[in-house]
C-alpha cells in the first residue's frame, strides 16, 4: 500500500495528539499545520523523536501553509477556538465557522478527493456547514463517536468488567442533547439495563453528557484531547484500511429518520469511500423524542446561520 498523506489542520492538543497517535500506528506521513510555524515544527520534531519506540517509520512534518495539503488522502480539521470553563460548544460557532470556510476552500482546491474529518466545535453544525457549501466534500465529524467511547468507559467502570465486553452507542448531537442509547447497550451480549437501577442509569447518562465539560472544568482553559485524538485515529484507520467499523460520527442526513438538511451523529460505517452506510435503528418513542430535540436545536442554529449571511 502506498504511504498515505494525512494533513492535520491545527497543531493544538487534539491535532498534535492525533498526529502522534496516527504516527504511532504508522497510518501514513503526517503534515501538521498551524498558523504558528515554529509551534507545529516543534510538535512534529517531538513526535518524530518518539517514533523509534513505536517501531514506526511515519514522518510528521510541521508546516504553516495550507498549500501543504496538496494531494492529501486525509484532512483532519481540529483548528479553531477551544472551550474555556463555562462556555458551551455552541459559543464557539461563529469564530470557528469562518475558520472552517477558509480551510474548506483550500481542501477543495488542493485535496478535493480527501476524506475530511472535523473535530472543531460545535462539530455537528460545522460538519453541516462544510457539506452544505461543498456538497462533494467527503466529510464526517467526530460527533458522538467520542461520547460513545466515554459511555463504554463509564459502563465498564460501573459494571467492573473489561471495556471490551461493553457495546454501546450515543447518537444525536455532540452537546447536552446527545442520546446515550442505554436500552441498546450490552455487556457480553446481556442488556446492561438488567444490571442497572434507574439511579445508576441516570448517573451514567449524566456522566456521558458532561464528560467533555467535566474535563474542561478541571483544565480551565482547554478541553480534553487524549480521547478525542484516539477516536479520530481509529476513524482515519477505518477509512485507510477499509475496515467499515461503525461509529456514530456526524454526517449529513438525507432522509434518515425523516430528517433532511442537517448533520447528526448516527451510526455510520466508515471505509475506503468514507461514509459507506448510515444505519437506522427502529427507535422507540422516548429515543425518537430525544433525537427530535437534537434535530430541532440543529434546525434553529442552521436558520440562525442562514439569517446571518
Ligand atoms: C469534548 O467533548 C472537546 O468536544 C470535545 O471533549
Amino acid at each position: 500500500m502506498p504511504v498515505r498523506k494525512i494533513f492535520i489542520a491545527g497543531a493544538g492538543n487534539v491535532g498534535s495528539a492525533s498526529a502522534a497517535f496516527m504516527a504511532m500506528k504508522q497510518l501514513g506521513n503526517i503534515y501538521l499545520y498551524d498558523i504558528l510555524e515554529d509551534f507545529s515544527i516543534g510538535q512534529a520534531m517531538d513526535i518524530n523523536q518518539s517514533l523509534p519506540y513505536w517501531n514506526s517509520d511515519s514522518r510528521v512534518t510541521g508546516c504553516h501553509s495550507l498549500d501543504e495539503m496538496e494531494g492529501a488522502d486525509v484532512v483532519v480539521i481540529t483548528a479553531g477556538g477551544k472551550r474555556a470553563e463555562g462556555m458551551t460548544r455552541l459559543d464557539l460557532l461563529y469564530q470557528n465557522l469562518d475558520i472552517m470556510y477558509d480551510i474548506g476552500e483550500k481542501v477543495m482546491e488542493r485535496a478535493p478527493g480527501a476524506f475530511v474529518h472535523v473535530t472543531s466545535n460545535p462539530v455537528d453544525v460545522l460538519t453541516w456547514a462544510l457539506k452544505e457549501r461543498w456538497p462533494d466534500m467527503n466529510i464526517t465529524g467526530l460527533g458522538c463517536a467520542l461520547d460513545a467511547m466515554r459511555f463504554r468507559f463509564f459502563l465498564a467502570e460501573h459494571l467492573n468488567v473489561s471495556r471490551e465486553a461493553v457495546n454501546c452507542t450515543v447518537i444525536g448531537t455532540h452537546d447536552d442533547n446527545m442520546v446515550p442509547l442505554v436500552g441498546r447497550a450490552d455487556v457480553g451480549g446481556i442488556p446492561v439495563k438488567q444490571h442497572l437501577t434507574q439511579v445508576d442509569e441516570d448517573r451514567l447518562v449524566t456522566l456521558v453528557k458532561h464528560g467533555g465539560g467535566d474535563i474542561v472544568k478541571r483544565l480551565k482553559t482547554r478541553s480534553g484531547f487524549f480521547a478525542a485524538a484516539t477516536k479520530v485515529t481509529q476513524i482515519v484507520e477505518s477509512h485507510l484500511y477499509n475496515k467499515q467499523h461503525i461509529f456514530p460520527v456526524s454526517v449529513m442526513v438525507n432522509g434518515e429518520y425523516g430528517y433532511h438538511d442537517m448533520a447528526l451523529s448516527l451510526p455510520t460505517a466508515i471505509g475506503e469511500r468514507g461514509v459507506h452506510e448510515i444505519f437506522e435503528f427502529d427507535l422507540n418513542d422516548q429515543e425518537r423524542a430525544m433525537l427530535d430535540v437534537c434535530a430541532d436545536s440543529m434546525k434553529k442554529v442552521i436558520a440562525e446561520i442562514r439569517a446571518r449571511k
